[in-house]
């Protein structure tokens, strides 16, 4: 079977296509699953681009989604056929979070998704959303399950919310989405007029170009009479965080989720705490967490935005595509 490594210390230029012994049939507990598509993330650009060293010859890619072609002894919760998608955190089943790192994930910690088939415990993955292809299945995984946690698990969303998303990326346009599906206002943030565009195609109620405003975060209290958002979608990290706090209302709540911008810097502290408002970090989330966004899934009938999708042998295409900013959603590889 076809899989890709990352030959150390990482590049794009340093990922091939291969020839992979198969992993052959489920012992007791597991699933044989013949994967069709991943999706790329900002995360997995980090691990490839040698950014965030990994093992020599890792399989990369966290997110994968397939069909079930065999279950080992004790198996019941899927079945030969069934279609599936994999967890970020393979070991983080429900509860808190257990761990502050990706040793576990795979496609960073242990061998991920870009190759045709795995065997794995059963409880890696969980059943993908009904009507779902798998390049759409794909998405949850990393990016859409963000969205999920961050809006819905630890941020209680509910309707007559406002949601500030910034950036049209993977997370961002899956949390636009949701908030929208969920009765919430949404108010999103891009560097191109034709992005936000589309961002109002897909129901963003206000959008600001934050490279010709960059007083955007004012802008977005301003638009809600002063109030402030419920909720921001914090993916820039320090060089946006100012502006997200100066958005959030009175008691609402910032999911610190990415790191666009940085890894560190000034943080307006005094105004946040003056706002009383909730700064909490996130990484995507637990298998529990999975299992009810595609049961809310199936219920509000969400559709992911996919871009465009690549071939396996195309990864280090599909990821200078992703370092070029040029995509609105999300790019998957299928195969
Ligand atoms: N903590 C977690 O669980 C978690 C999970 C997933 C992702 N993340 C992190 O979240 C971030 C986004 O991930 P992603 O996979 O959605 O990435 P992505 O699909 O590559 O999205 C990148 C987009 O972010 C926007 N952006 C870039 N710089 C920005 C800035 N200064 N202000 C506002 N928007 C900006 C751009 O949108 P425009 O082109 O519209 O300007 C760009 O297209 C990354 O840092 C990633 O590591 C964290």
């Amino acid at each position: 079977m076809k899989g890709i490594v990352l030959h150390a210390p990482g590049g794009l230029d340093r990922l091939e296509q291969i020839d992979m012994p198969d992993p052959g049939t489920p012992a007791a507990g597991e699933i044989r699953v013949r994967l069709h598509a991943s999706s790329l993330n900002y995360h997995d650009y980090g691990v490839v681009s040698g950014r965030m060293p990994t093992a020599d010859r890792r399989i990369p890619m966290s997110d994968g989604a397939g069909v079930v072609e065999a279950v080992g002894d004790g198996v019941t919760e899927f079945a030969p056929g069934d279609r599936v998608v994999s967890c970020f955190f393979p070991g983080w089943l429900e509860g808190p979070p257990p761990m502050a790192d990706f040793s576990t994930v795979p496609g960073d910690g242990v061998d991920g998704y870009a190759r045709e088939a795995v065997v794995r415990p059963a409880a890696w993955f969980t059943r993908a959303p009904n009507g779902f292809s798998h390049a759409e299945a794909a998405t949850l995984t990393t990016a859409g399950l963000t969205a999920w946690r961050a809006l819905v698990v630890n941020g209680g969303l509910k309707a007559g919310d406002v949601v500030l998303v910034l950036g049209t990326g993977g997370v961002s346009i899956f949390a636009l989405q949701l908030a929208k599906a969920m009765g919430a206002t949404v108010i999103a943030t891009s560097s191109s007029d034709e992005k936000l565009e589309r961002a109002r195609a897909l129901g963003a109620d206000h959008t600001i170009n934050y490279r010709q405003h960059e007083d955007w975060g004012a802008r977005a209290r301003d638009w809600t009479g002063e109030r402030g958002v419920d909720h921001v979608i914090e993916v820039g990290g320090p060089g946006t965080l100012g502006q997200s706090i100066a958005a959030v209302r009175i008691g609402g709540h910032i999911s610190l989720i990415g790191v666009l911008t940085g890894r560190a810097g000034e943080v307006p502290t005094a105004l946040l705490m003056a706002k009383q408002a909730r700064l909490q970090g996130l990484i995507v989330g637990n298998r529990r967490h999975q299992m009810d966004f595609v049961r809310a899934i199936d219920a509000i009938g969400l559709k992911p935005v996919i871009d465009r999708s690549f071939g396996l042998e195309e990864i280090a295409d599909a990821f200078r595509y992703e370092e070029s900013g040029a995509h609105f959603g999300k790019i998957c590889l299928e195969f």
